[in-house]
């Protein structure tokens, strides 16, 4: 199964998609996550997304759907592949329909995470993860149980994304709205969207993607 979570920063992409990792052996493609490991490891793909993203805009398309290719390449052609945060222009969803269907994949569901821009903020500036296994949490909504250790992998190192600031936030909104959203009408048109209210608490969206999947 190869499905894409579409929604807005904060929306919970990889709070859910890593969920889905755990109950289904599925693999998290989050091209967010790969950029941040350029950035972080220096490489060329990395010097030219850092700034980019620091100020909310958006890596260009070619980078990011390479990153899709090598990371497609990797995987056991029957792996199923939860999609976070790519496609996120119109070039984009092309060329995963080109990726796809060179590699004989189906996209099987397109679901979106409404939520209400207002909380979006709000999430996001308190989201911090495990700096060894990625775990998320967040200062009111998620702590660990155990203050200051990874409920997973029981690190005490904790990090924070450095454009997890209230102004980068709003422009990643912008760019959200103006140039992903849009997308949405491609795959309407195929039948394969389904809405899941992102405002429910964590575990009622994670049973609500589990009826899409397993509907
Ligand atoms: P990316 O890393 O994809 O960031 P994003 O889309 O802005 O989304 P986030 O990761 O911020 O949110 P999320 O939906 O994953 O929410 P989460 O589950 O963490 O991209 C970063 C940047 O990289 C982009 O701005 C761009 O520059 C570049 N980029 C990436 N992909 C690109 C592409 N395809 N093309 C071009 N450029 C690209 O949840 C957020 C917080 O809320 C957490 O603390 C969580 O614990 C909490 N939370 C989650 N769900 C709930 C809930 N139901 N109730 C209460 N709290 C919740
Ligand atoms: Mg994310």
């Amino acid at each position: 199964m190869n499905i894409i979570l579409l929604g807005p920063p904060g929306a919970g992409k990889g709070t859910q998609a890593q969920r889905l990792v755990d109950k289904y052996n599925m693999v998290q493609l989050s091209t967010g996550d790969m950029l941040r490991a350029a950035v972080k490891a220096g490489t060329p793909v990395g010097l030219e997304a850092k700034a980019v993203m620091e100020a909310g805009e958006l890596v260009s398309d070619d980078i990011v759907s390479a990153l899709i290719c090598d990371a497609l390449d990797a995987l056991d052609a029957d792996t199923g592949v939860i999609f976070d945060g790519y496609p996120r222009t119109a070039p984009q969803a092309h060329s995963l329909d080109t990726i796809l269907s060179e590699r004989a994949r189906l996209l099987d569901h397109v679901i979106e995470l409404e939520v209400n821009e207002e909380a979006l903020v709000d999430r996001i500036t308190g989201r911090f993860t495990c700096a060894n296994c990625g775990t998320g949490y967040h200062d009111r909504h998620k702590l660990p149980k155990s203050e200051g250790v990874c409920d997973k992998c029981g690190s005490t190192e904790f990090k924070r994304r450095k454009d997890d600031n209230a102004e980068t936030v709003r422009q990643r909104m912008v760019e959200y709205r103006a140039k992903t959203a849009p997308i949405l009408p491609i795959y309407e048109e195929r039948d394969v969207v389904t809405r899941v209210d992102g405002m429910a608490d964590m575990d009622t969206v994670t049973q609500s993607l589990v009826e899409v999947l397993e509907g």
